[in-house]
């Protein structure tokens, strides 16, 4: 049931990932579901970098080093956390927005749509039993030094993925959606 895939998705971090691989069959499921986010105009502004594999150690390096000469506050932990995490991970792929040349919609529907196309994979990971969470750490906006970005085309963020072995926690909100609610 959609509804049980949709309240047992969880952010699952690097720390709780296993040594099993993730396969490109299973990252190419995934990314397939990106593809069907909604998209106003369609302008379909979703653009991915894959790291899987050897690749991801350079990420490692880049996202650690870039961190440490950009950060006004260097703490040794999430330098060690930067240098660590992304080889942890069984794949990670760069969420990336598209600015549409023609501008034909505002910058906030194209985040909004590839933020969508990240909650489909998010979903269609947990199904697979791939965890995964959506990280945004300051060196993201520097990712166009490692990888070649197009015109226009920004990086949001960085989804981790990994196989996991123990029991998800179970989710908890602040307060009920009754609360975030008004009908009219
Ligand atoms: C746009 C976005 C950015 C996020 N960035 C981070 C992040 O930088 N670090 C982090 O630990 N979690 C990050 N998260 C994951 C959230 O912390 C996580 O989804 C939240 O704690 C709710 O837990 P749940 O996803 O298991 O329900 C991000 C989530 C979103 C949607």
């Amino acid at each position: 049931m959609i509804k049980e895939i949709i309240k047992n998705r969880r952010a699952v971090y690097p720390v709780q990932y296993s040594d099993q691989k993730i396969t490109p069959n299973e990252i190419e499921e995934i990314l397939a579901s990106a593809n069907w986010a909604p998209t106003h105009r369609r302008t379909e502004p979703w653009r991915f970098k894959v790291f899987h594999g050897e690749s991801q150690e350079r990420l490692a390096n880049f996202m650690a080093e870039t961190y440490k000469a950009t950060t006004d506050n260097f703490s040794e932990r999430s330098f060690e956390k930067m240098k660590v995490n992304p080889v942890k991970a069984g794949c990670v792929i760069a969420i990336c927005m598209q600015r549409d040349p023609k501008e034909s919609i505002p910058e906030w529907e194209e985040i909004a749509s590839t933020a969508m196309a990240v909650q489909n994979m998010w979903l269609t990971a947990s199904e697979l039993k791939i965890g995964a969470y959506w990280s945004s750490p300051g060196v993201k906006d520097r990712l166009g030094e490692l990888v070649h970005l197009a015109p226009g085309e920004r990086c949001l963020g960085f989804f981790y993925m990994g196989k996991y072995d123990e029991e998800l926690p179970q989710g908890t909100r602040k307060t009920s959606i009754e609360d975030k609610t008004v009908w009219i």
